[in-house]
């Protein structure tokens, strides 16, 4: 179980990496003439795969670790609401995760759909800075109080 939370912590930086890179060729592809390329493609579904990584060792960790569904379903805790930590990694984490990847999923398979490459560009522009918005907003940060971890 360390190895997969120390996996999961690690591939938090090549997901944000690639989306990073992603959500940058998308918006430079929307505001000029760019063809769209098997680069670009290649970007957009390694960023998508790395996401769906995530979501195979958190859901591992959540239903056999310590602090996902240990938590929520222990009879000791009062409220798990009430409680920030609890709230956080038994409901907080995996929500904004789960939403942050559905997005960025329906925004890659709207970019293959789309028939122009400005949309190409567009729906991963948009679908990734959404998903990349809550993925940042519901990672561990070690700055952020009482739910901190570790930079790695
Ligand atoms: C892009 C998506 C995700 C990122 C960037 C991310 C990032 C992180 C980070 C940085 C940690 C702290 C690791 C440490 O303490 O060293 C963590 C822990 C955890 N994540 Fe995620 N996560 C993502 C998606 C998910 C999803 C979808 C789930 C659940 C289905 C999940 C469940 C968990 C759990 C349960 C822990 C705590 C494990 C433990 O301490 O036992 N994560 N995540």
């Amino acid at each position: 179980m360390d190895a997969l939370l120390h996996a999961h912590s690690g591939l938090r930086y090549i997901v944000l990496l690639l989306l990073l890179i992603a959500i940058f060729q998308g918006f430079m592809g929307m505001s000029g003439k760019k063809v769209f390329t098997n680069g670009n493609r290649k970007i957009a579904l390694f960023a998508m795969i790395s996401c769906h990584i995530q979501l195979l060792l958190g859901l591992v960790l959540y239903f056999f670790g310590n602090v996902g569904l240990a938590t929520i379903t222990n009879p000791a805790l009062d409220s798990v609401m009430g409680n920030p930590v609890a709230r956080f990694w038994g409901v907080e984490h995996i929500t904004g995760m789960i939403l942050a990847i559905a997005l960025i999923t329906i925004g890659h398979s709207k970019s293959k759909k789309a028939n122009e490459d400005k949309a190409k560009f567009k729906k991963i522009a948009i679908f990734f800075t959404l998903g990349l918005i809550i993925i940042f907003a519901t990672i561990p940060w070690p700055f952020r109080e009482a739910i901190a971890r570790g930079w790695f």
